[in-house]
């Protein structure tokens, strides 16, 4: 027991996000992206909706969605906000990810409030990463506004919303301390 939670303590510590820019070009197998989603499935969900629908986009489709991402920028961009660095930064993303995930929700307004289905979907996407982390595999969640915008390409159903990408890859970052102020400064006991 006590091995377990040092290991697990130890990839939750150690996991960081880790961006496209160190990713290496070593393709990540469908066997392991269907392990890392395999654990978003076994997150908290409440009244069991299990809301996290993801779409993974490999190969070509990934070039497309790249593509597709800068286009939209480009269409909801006031010219004088446009940044033509940033437009390129999405097809340049693309490239170096060996596997880009779009995260989304699929929402039960009957049922729960839209906070309840993204704290979901939130659990599970840690589950990805804690699980990434443990097959050396690079992850970061980007919220890049664009992929808002284009429900058509992503087939996006009239229950569903996006909350942003995964991108993944192999990688040659060094290990990083994570960035924390201490736990004692968050936290409040109230025993009487
Ligand atoms: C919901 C969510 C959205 C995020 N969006 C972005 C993003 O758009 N761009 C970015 O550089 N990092 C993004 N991040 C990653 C954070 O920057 C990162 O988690 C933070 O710097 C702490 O670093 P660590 O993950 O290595 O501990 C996001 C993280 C979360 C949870």
């Amino acid at each position: 027991m006590e091995k377990e939670l040092e290991v697990l303590q130890s990839i939750i510590k150690r996991r960081r996000s880790v961006f496209p820019v160190s990713f290496t070009q070593e393709e990540i197998s469908v066997e392991s992206i269907e392990t890392i989603l395999e654990s978003a499935n076994y997150a908290p969900t409440h009244k069991l909706t299990q809301p996290w629908r993801f779409s993974v986009f490999r190969k070509e489709g990934k070039t497309r969605l790249g593509e597709e991402l800068a286009r939209a920028y480009k269409e909801h961009t006031p010219a004088e906000l446009f940044l033509q660095k940033k437009y390129d930064s999405f097809g340049l993303k693309f490239q170096q990810s060996s596997c880009v995930i779009v995260l989304k929700a699929q929402l039960h307004p009957a049922l729960l409030p839209e906070w309840e289905e993204v704290a979901a979907l939130a659990c599970a996407v840690q589950n990805m990463a804690l699980t990434a982390e443990a097959m050396n595999i690079g992850a970061y969640w980007s919220s890049p506004g664009p992929v808002a915008n284009m429900p058509e390409f992503l087939e996006l159903q009239d229950d569903e919303k996006v909350y942003g990408v995964f991108y993944m890859g192999y990688h040659n970052a060094p290990a990083a301390e994570a960035k924390r102020t201490p736990m004692a400064q968050k936290v409040k006991w109230i025993e009487a």
